[in-house]
């Protein structure tokens, strides 16, 4: 199979590899395309949509989980890392999709779920059959209870999605998940366990898949020394390296290992960290001799604010100089309340740290999504301003699917009806992230707008259709439109992975300028900003639009070169 390739520059200006200036878009396979009409998303649904992905103009698509999986975690609960689940297509459907995204230059990226299998997954049931003291149940993190039956768990950790992290199973022993009940986690000191990985990456690598990206990459290794500490003395440890189960240093000598494997192919496979830490350890997963790269999810986590976009951008420009790599971008995951919605919310409640109270929109989805009520058209001009800003930063972009059509968060999906085990654990004090995985609307009528033949597995609102691709594509003024031509500009306006920033005179306005020239201005404000006599090159509140004499509020613009 052949690999795309393609020329773009790193900060010294040297030819550098394809990922180093990405733009890379998040699919949620479930969520994409259905090709036989079982409301469920799949392989050859992809496939289906190959010149609709190369007419975006993206680098590479990164594929959430389309593995074996009971779907206690959308996906993230994999039952078998080497094989596709078939009620997504097969691994000839793989192959297909593989081919067909290659033959238009798409890089192809998978995700890797490295902290936890399924508790279907093969070795899982093996060690709930062969009982406490097997050899099998090594390769998980299995514990004696505490207290005199030893009925209570072996700590009293809360799991990231809620309720206790130790689960007991029916011989009285206990089992660690940091995450679902159904997702125990793996014990990274087995040396089966790294060998099985290494056999994944090489099983995807040898069909053809450019890189990984590498789901909860700062868990995996830990220290599990007893006595176990509480979890507010857990809490209260610092996260310098030594965390008995965060960010721990040792995970990068399975990093360093999987780094030979990436290595030993032609071109050498890449990968990205999925990993929440502190900035100053963010170099450590995207440093060349670990996994090469590292989202950062500043911008995401930021309000549309120019002072701190500003901030971001400078601290991880300088963050990602100290590893070699280029830095990352993103708004919107699988995992987050959509950008469109997100900027038409009031902003973050902060603490006197500065970090979120909660996770931007998670009150507003806890209120059905009536309370406030969303300023759609706000939200909108500005996700449309800050994707224009983030596009024409040095680094890769991440996109995730439906943001190119501005497509907003979904609030009113009914409980019965719900996916998200965050939902379940907390018993409903969480929403989850249903909202952000809806099917996506391909045409403006039909079942499941186009998604497939039949229905889709998360409800569509009726407003789906304002948003779908057919409609958009006929709209040179669309979301969709603004994300084509951005994309197409990109490429040809790409340059050395600098910027520097210009003087503006106001606060709510950044300018800055790329090694050739490419300069780019967002006005936060609502107050127009005046602009000089260069040609604009595109503007976020209207593509078409490019006889400009001002900066309109809350848009972009780019200025090519002359
Ligand atoms: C990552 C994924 C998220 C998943 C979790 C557990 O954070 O992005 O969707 O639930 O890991 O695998």
């Amino acid at each position: 199979m052949s690999t795309p390739t393609e020329t773009v520059f790193d900060r010294t200006g040297e030819a550098a590899p394809w990922w180093r200036q990405a733009a890379v878009y998040q699919i949620y396979p479930r969520s994409f395309a259905d090709s036989n009409g079982d409301g469920l998303g799949d392989i050859p649904g992809i496939t289906s949509r190959a010149d609709y992905l190369a007419e975006l103009g993206i680098d590479a698509v990164w594929l959430s989980p389309f593995y074996p999986s009971a779907l206690a975690d959308g996906g993230y609960d994999v039952a078998d890392y080497r094989n596709v689940d078939p009620r997504l297509g097969t691994l000839d459907d793989f192959d297909a999709m593989v081919t067909a995204l290659h033959a238009r230059g798409i890089h192809v990226v998978v995700d890797i779920v490295p902290n936890h299998t399924s508790d279907q997954h093969a070795w899982f049931r093996e060690a709930l059959a062969a009982g406490r003291g097997s050899a099998a149940r090594e390769r998980y993190i299995f514990r004696e209870g505490t207290g005199e039956n030893g009925d209570q768990p072996p700590a009293d950790w809360v799991s990231v999605f809620g309720g206790p992290s130790w689960e007991r199973v029916a011989d009285g022993q206990w089992y660690f998940h940091h995450f679902a009940t159904e997702q125990p986690d793996l014990n990274w000191r087995h040396p089966e366990v790294r060998a099985d990985f290494v056999k994944t990456l090489r099983f995807w690598s040898d069909r053809g898949v450019d890189g990984f990206r590498i789901d909860v990459a700062h868990m995996l290794t830990k220290d599990l020394t007893d006595p176990l500490p509480s979890q507010a003395e857990l809490d209260a440890l610092p996260q310098d390296g030594n965390h008995p189960i965060i960010d721990r240093d040792d995970v990068h000598e399975v990093y360093a290992e999987w780094r030979a494997v990436f290595n030993s192919y032609d071109p050498p496979r890449t990968a990205v960290a999925e990993a929440w830490v502190h900035p100053s350890r963010v170099p450590l997963y995207a440093s060349p001799k670990s996994l090469g790269q590292a989202f950062n999810f500043d911008l995401l986590e930021a309000d549309f604010d120019a002072e701190e976009f500003r901030r971001i951008v400078t601290d991880n420009l300088a963050i990602s100089a100290t590893s070699g790599s280029s830095t990352t971008w993103v708004f919107s995951n699988h995992d987050v309340v959509r950008h469109a919605t997100r900027y038409g919310l009031p902003r973050t409640e902060r603490g006197a740290d500065g970090r979120p109270l909660h996770k931007h929109g998670s009150q507003w989805l806890l209120s059905g999504g009536t309370d406030p009520v969303v300023d759609t058209a706000g939200g909108l001009r500005r996700a449309r301003a800050a994707s224009l800003f983030l596009l024409a930063l040095p680094g890769s972009a991440y996109m995730y699917q439906g943001e190119e059509l501005g497509l907003p968060e979904v609030a009113d999906i009914p409980a019965a009806e719900r996916q998200d085990p965050t939902f379940f654990r907390t018993q409903g004090a969480e929403i989850g992230r249903d909202g952000c995985r809806v099917p996506l609307p391909w045409t403006e009528s039909g079942p499941s707008f186009g998604f497939g033949e039949a229905g889709a597995h998360l409800p569509q609102p009726a407003w789906f259709a304002e948003y779908a691709v057919a409609r958009e594509a006929a709209d040179p003024h669309s979301t969709l439109s603004l994300y084509r031509r951005a994309l197409a500009l990109r490429h040809e306006l790409q340059t050395d992975e600098a910027l520097e920033w210009l003087e503006t005179g106001r606060d709510d306005v950044l300018e800055f300028v790329r090694p050739n020239g490419w300069r780019v201005i967002t006005n936060f404000g609502t107050e127009p900003y005046p602009l000089g006599p260069d040609a604009v090159a595109l503007s976020s509140s209207d593509p078409v639009e490019q006889a400009l004499t001002e900066v309109p509020g809350e848009t972009t613009v780019w200025i090519a070169a002359r």
